[in-house]
């Protein structure tokens, strides 16, 4: 969908990727509600937004707050009118083993990788459906494709989005709603800082695999042609993590091979 002149939701907006796209949003001439949970840092990107000439409103949002999503919605809305395009892009990443991880960073994951974006659309989609017209964009990972070691809960709720969002995209395909999944490799973001370890405090550390990676802006440049395209899936990253998409699917055993000696960070 092109942007201009639309009513753009994004989520995750006040770091990283969510902002570094929020950014590319306002320069192609959409409106925008920022959402996340740090309503300063929101603010700041709001103010930048608007000097690229933007209209920008601040929404702040938990995504783990599942209940509160549809009165979000109902505010959301109130701000220019009904949303155009939801991009689901609010994540937190993971850096623990499989045993040693607790259930509650296993479910903490899902809440907000998984069954956040999926309730936000749910309770966004009715108006899209009834004005035969919307775009949802997720912002997945290549971890949506593979597995590796340290990403278990992360990955699976990447592979869960992927599923959901693929089956979603068949169902209102008939309603003018195209569903675009976007899945990164390697971004220069603060990912790693707030990934949850084992024992479900946060990593604090800023990884090499994020340190060598494209920037935010860089990604939000690319993710915007594959939404002007609306384009089912895509992938914005490096070559390795990108050729280890198609590894996975064309060699599998030599994939599996690589993967379980490389220290995937
Ligand atoms: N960077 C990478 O290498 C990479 C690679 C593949 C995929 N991704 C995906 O890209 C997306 C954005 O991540 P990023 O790299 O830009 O990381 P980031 O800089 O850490 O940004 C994460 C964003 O998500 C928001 N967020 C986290 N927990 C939230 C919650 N419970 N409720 C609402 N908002 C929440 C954060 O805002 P608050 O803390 O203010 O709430 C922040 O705006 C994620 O879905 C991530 O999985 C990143």
């Amino acid at each position: 969908m092109e942007p201009k002149g639309k009513t753009a939701w994004i989520t995750g907006a006040s770091s990283g990727i969510g902002e570094g796209l929020a950014y590319a949003m306002a320069k192609a001439g959409a409106k925008l509600i920022l959402s996340a949970r740090s309503a300063d840092k929101l603010e700041e990107v709001k103010r930048k937004c608007a000097g690229l000439g933007a209209t920008a409103a601040v929404l702040q949002l938990d995504m783990s707050d599942h209940e509160s999503f549809p009165e979000k919605v109902k505010e959301a809305e109130s701000f220019c009118g009904p949303i155009d395009i939801l991009v689901n892009n609010a994540g937190i990443g993971q850096r623990g083993s499989a045993v040693e991880t607790i259930p509650e960073v296993d479910k903490r994951i899902m809440d907000v990788n998984f069954f956040g974006p999926i309730f936000l659309t749910k309770a966004v989609l009715p108006s899209m459906i009834e004005r035969k017209s919307g775009q949802i964009v997720i912002t997945s990972s290549v971890f949506g494709k593979f597995g590796g070691p340290t990403r278990t809960a992360y990955a699976a709720s990447k592979h869960a989005v992927q599923g959901w969002f693929d089956c979603l995209r068949s169902e209102v395909h008939k309603d003018g709603i195209t569903v675009t999944v976007i899945c990164p490799g390697y971004i220069r973001t603060n990912i790693s800082l707030h990934a949850l370890e084992a024992d479900g405090s946060s990593h604090n550390k800023l990884d090499k695999g994020q340190l060598k990676g494209m920037t935010p802006d860089e990604c939000a440049a690319k993710m915007m042609k594959v939404i002007r395209k609306n384009k089912s899936e895509a992938y914005v990253g490096g070559f390795v993590e990108v050729g280890a998409v198609y590894l996975k699917r064309f060699l599998p055993g030599l994939f599996e091979r690589i993967i379980r000696n490389v220290k995937v960070n």
